[in-house]
């Protein structure tokens, strides 16, 4: 077999994290990423495109030849990229890891993901599902669920998307400004309302080729900004993986009661879906619920993901990518991996950018992921609110968090912010 030539999209840490796996591949010749970061200038060629940017990226993938294209975030997949690059007899040799834009409405629409976990028997939150005509119906339907109320808009919002109200009124009104007054613009032109679920979340990641499918390793991703999980909601602050539940019988009734079903679902419905599926889950006492899926990996949960797989990653996206992923096994290291986001002072709200990060060098044996930040000459700035992801492997997770905390403590750039108890709910006492 001829090497591979690799196109990745997109531009943060998970993207980082990918390309620095794939590029120890065997298998490969080069990999470019579009538009890619500090980091991925390291491992990869960065081309400067859009994630979005269609037209540039076919014109990309006949000059440099590209074989394989895999997709980072959703936006490019909800958007179409399967389906342009398909429908282009000029570049439909070209492979691709992630679904198609019916695939993609698994994290595109909650009321579509939603649908099809009902129709799958696949255990999630009693919901109901209203458009602006039925604001008094979902008004009235909140009568039938206890406190916190969930309200989640039903398309895209950039990871805003999701109310949980403690009080009635308050939640009506809520549902008043989404429904009537476009808070989400045309993503809350719908709206699922569903009930609470109590316990303790973690992510699920499967690569699949719509029939075949492996299970990377799970992670626990710490989404609000401030410690003990407080304050507001953000990309995610740091993840861990294993998570220390997620093993025995609640794996098996995972596999069982949620994986299974959704791969069959796909395929009985006839979706074809080549990429990665995120099952985002909550443990309620045992038993697993699927609060979301999407249709790609999590950031930042990737960051502790893939320095745990020890397979050839670019073996099994390709595999995915030609349907051919049946008999393929992945290896995973057992150590701990602990990930903890450096973020710009003011994030998730306003932030500065452009700040000279130092100390990138000094670190050693764990892995620095890059998320926003630039290479500008030869000084990596911060160009974002997440900046940089700092990972490391240990026999444990009390040995992985401190080695992960002491090289931060060489990082620095102005203002920078990290939780310092990323973990905390899962060290055993
Ligand atoms: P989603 O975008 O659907 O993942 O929701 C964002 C976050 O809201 C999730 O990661 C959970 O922390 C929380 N959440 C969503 N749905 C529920 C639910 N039914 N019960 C409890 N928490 C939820
Ligand atoms: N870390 C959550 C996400 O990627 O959506």
């Amino acid at each position: 077999m001829n090497k591979l030539r690799v196109l990745l999209l997109g531009g943060g840490g998970r993207e980082h994290a990918i390309a620095w796996k794939i590029s120890q591949s065997e298998l490969l010749d080069h990999l470019f990423v579009a538009p890619g970061n500090g980091g991925t200038a390291e491992v990869a060629t960065n081309l400067d495109f859009s994630e979005t940017d269609f037209n540039a990226l076919k014109s990309a993938l006949l000059e440099h030849k590209i074989d394989l294209v895999v997709v980072g975030p959703e936006a490019p997949l909800v958007m179409g990229v399967r389906e342009f690059i398909e429908e282009d007899s000029a570049i439909n040799h070209v492979k691709i890891v992630g679904p198609g834009m019916v695939g993609a409405q698994l994290e595109g629409s909650k009321s579509f993901s939603k649908r099809f976990m009902q129709r799958h028997s696949i255990p999630t939150a009693r919901f109901g599902e209203f458009d602006a005509e039925q604001l008094n119906d979902a008004i009235r339907f909140l009568d039938g669920f206890n406190p916190p109320y969930v309200l989640k808009a039903d398309g895209l919002a950039a990871g805003k998307g999701v109310l949980i109200i403690d009080d009635k009124q308050e939640a009506a009104r809520a549902l008043h400004e989404m429904l009537l007054d476009g808070k989400f613009g045309k993503a809350s032109s719908k709206v699922v309302i569903e009930e609470f679920l109590e316990g303790i979340e973690l992510s699920v990641f499967v690569l699949t080729d719509g029939s075949d499918y492996v299970i990377l390793p799970e992670a626990k991703d710490y989404k609000r900004i401030g410690e003990g999980d407080k304050g507001l909601n953000t990309g995610g602050m740091g993840s861990i993986s294993p998570v220390p539940f997620a093993q025995g019988s609640f794996m098996e009734k995972v596999v069982e009661r949620i994986i299974e079903p959704t791969i069959n679902g796909l395929a009985q419905e006839g979706i074809p879906y080549n990429g990665f599926v995120f099952i985002g889950l909550m443990n309620v006492n045992g038993e697993p619920q699927v609060i979301e899926y999407n249709c790609r990996m999590g950031d930042p949960e990737t960051e502790s993901v893939i320095p745990r797989i020890k397979s050839d990653l670019l073996e099994l996206l390709w595999n995915c990518g030609n349907s051919t992923l049946a008999g393929s096994e992945i290896v995973i290291d057992q150590r701990t991996a602990a990930c903890v986001m450096v973020v710009s002072g003011g994030y998730p709200e306003n932030y500065e950018k452009n700040k000279l990060i130092t100390g990138l060098d000094s670190v050693k044996e764990s892995f620095v992921f890059q998320a926003g930040t630039k290479l500008v000459g030869s000084e990596i700035r911060s160009s974002g609110g997440r900046v940089i992801a700092i990972t490391s492997l240990a026999e444990n997770l009390d040995a992985a968090l401190s080695m992960t905390y002491k090289r931060l403590s060489n990082i620095d750039f102005e203002n920078m912010y990290f939780r310092k108890d990323i973990g905390f709910d899962l060290k055993k006492d």
